[in-house]
């Protein structure tokens, strides 16, 4: 019948993005998809909690199981592990495609949930889990797929990026920006898992495993976070001509031009102004990527955010809706490349 059956597990920040998005630009979706987007249910919490105006009411169910057996296309963005997996693993191995933003669920469970889209025949798409709006999981997936990458260096945490930069240009506390962070939508829930550096740490594991077409998990990525980064570091550092940056940087090491290792880490770092990746400021992020014939590729956008978050979430809606009604499928992740994981002096 042309239609493609949505459940959107979640309407937080992104969540209620995406319900506003889909309503209003339903014709354009439906357009370049070739599919009716009907979104049959939001699953939450909390159905009588305060929500958005545009957030249809009659949607709400706090019956998260019953509404993915109704649906075609999961959409996921509570975020976090449990009960996320659980709906996740269920909705991939009952044969659903599943939308998500879940950089920590990847980032833990790749494994699992990778095993999952193949016993289901299934597809997952996740552009949202990494650096919100920038279509980078794209880029590595796919537009790189007749290529081999090097490097993949990369601002991927706004808030940070966003409270070093205040620290820097404006001499705000870290708390004052942290709170300022907070506010404009950019941190985590917990906002720990920001500056201590394990949300990048969790993007960047999910930027090696595509880059390198291996499973690198969270908890191979040495991380140090910002924590104890204070307004006299940055302030010394710029009058060196540096900017302090939260990095994630992910390097495959060649040895008699043959790969004999990955390394991949989270750190803050001194990157001279003049670098391309002293220029990023705010929420905003940026991955340069170098491959052995692309050369250097620098992708740049707002990392964090509700609506620039659901972007990623609205493209992976309208290729998920396009393969469901024209066949075809998401992209099979190969991991062929078994390479070693080298320490973090590698990098
Ligand atoms: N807390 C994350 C950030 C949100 O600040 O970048 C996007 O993943």
């Amino acid at each position: 019948d042309g239609v493609v059956r949505i459940a959107l597990i979640g309407c937080g920040t992104v969540g209620s993005q995406v319900v506003r998005l889909l309503t209003e630009h339903g014709e354009d979706w439906a357009a370049r998809s070739g599919a009716q987007l009907e979104l049959v249910g939001i699953a939450v919490r909390d159905a009588a909690a305060e929500r958005d105006p545009w957030v249809p009411r009659e949607l709400l169910t706090e019956d998260v199981s019953g509404l993915i057996e109704r649906t075609d296309v999961v959409v996921e963005l509570i975020g976090g592990i449990e009960p996320a997996r659980t709906l996740v693993l269920e909705a991939l191995r009952g044969g659903r495609t599943v939308v998500t933003g879940n950089k920590a669920l990847l980032a833990a469970h790749g494994p699992e949930v990778h095993a999952a889209v193949e016993s289901g025949d299934a597809d997952l798409y996740y552009e949202a889990a990494v650096a919100g709006a920038i279509p980078v999981v794209y880029g590595l997936r796919e537009s790189l797929a007749g290529d081999n990458v090097v490097t993949v260096a990369g601002i991927v945490n706004g808030t940070t990026n966003y409270i070093l930069d205040e620290m820097t240009m404006r001499g705000l506390s870290f708390d004052d920006a942290l709170a300022q962070a907070q506010q404009l939508g950019y941190a985590e829930a917990d906002p720990s898992s920001d500056i201590d550096g394990h949300d990048a740490a969790a993007k960047a594991a999910i930027l090696a495993s595509l880059a390198f077409h291996t499973r690198v998990g969270i908890d191979d990525v040495p991380v140090t976070g910002i924590r104890d980064v204070t307004v006299e570091d940055v302030t010394q550092a710029r009058e060196n001509g540096y900017v302090m940056k939260l990095l994630a940087v992910a390097r495959r090491t060649p040895r008699r031009g043959r790969p004999a290792g990955i390394a991949v880490r989270v750190h803050p770092a001194l990157v001279p102004e003049t670098h391309p990746l002293a220029a990023v400021h705010g929420p905003f992020n940026a991955v340069v990527v170098e491959a052995e014939s692309a050369g250097r590729l620098m992708f740049y956008g707002q990392g964090a955010g509700g609506v620039p978050t659901a972007s990623a979430v609205l493209s992976d809606i309208v290729a998920a809706a396009g393969h469901a009604i024209r066949g075809g499928h998401a992209p099979r992740e190969s991991t062929y490349a078994q390479l070693p994981l080298l320490g973090p002096e590698a990098t």
